[in-house]
């Protein structure tokens, strides 16, 4: 088999990237994608909420306006249900590599721990919506006193970018339990150092999973 025929009929790849406002995700998300299109996969870049008309619409309303962290919950997972239906499953299905930047791990960690939401309705609702699981999240863990120093004055904070140091505190409660209930998927990235650093830190745990 051809070099070419061996990537485009390759299973689709699916990784989520979590942590705090500021942990700087987005940055490796980018490098991500260019060292997988390096090898010849085809790589779709993806965040939530969003990645669809319908879900982006509903991003600037989780975003943007005041709401109890009930509907804020059945917010995202709505988004994420027409998210996974026409972008991330049609992606997968051709072979693709699907880089997400945040999914349901940011439910449990904002609405969940942030939020202090019910964690069993939660549960229910990725149970209902959460058709396909990440093979592998990358949960980039900083302290959230150094993400906000980080942001400040980075740009107009957003609903949760405003947020006190104390709730991030929960957000990152939220994703290490998140991290303690399921450690084989979900691989913690200390996110404190050069980005550099960081980077090596991101390619070591793909490639000891054999995806790069
Ligand atoms: P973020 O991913 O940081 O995007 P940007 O870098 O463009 O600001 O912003 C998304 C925000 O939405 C982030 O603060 C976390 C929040 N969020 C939730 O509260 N629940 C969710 O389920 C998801 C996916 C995101």
């Amino acid at each position: 088999m051809s070099t070419l025929e061996a990537t485009s009929t390759s299973a689709g790849l699916f990784i989520s990237f979590e942590g705090i406002d500021g942990a700087g995700k987005s940055t490796h998300i980018e490098s991500l994608a260019q060292a997988f299109k390096a090898v010849g996969r085809q790589v779709l870049t993806t965040r939530e909420p969003g990645g669809t008309d319908l879900a982006e619409k509903i991003r600037h309303m989780v975003l943007n306006d005041p709401m109890d962290a009930m509907t804020e919950a059945l917010l995202v997972f709505a988004a994420r249900r027409d998210h996974i239906q026409h972008c991330i499953e049609p992606a997968l299905a051709q072979g693709k590599v699907v880089l997400c930047d945040r999914f349901t791990d940011a439910t449990f960690a904002y609405q969940g721990g942030g939020r202090g939401f019910d964690w069993a309705v939660l549960t229910q609702l990725e149970t209902w919506v959460q058709t396909r699981a990440p093979d592998m999240t990358l949960w980039f863990d900083l302290s959230p006193q150094i993400a906000a120093e980080r942001l400040a004055g980075a740009r107009v904070p957003d609903k949760f970018e405003s947020q006190p140091v104390a709730f991030f505190e929960k957000v990152v409660a939220g994703y290490a339990q998140r991290e303690l209930a399921e450690p084989a998927r979900m691989v913690r990235v200390d996110a404190f150092g050069h980005r550099d650093e960081v980077w090596a830190r991101v390619m070591l745990a793909v490639q000891s999973r054999g995806y790069l």
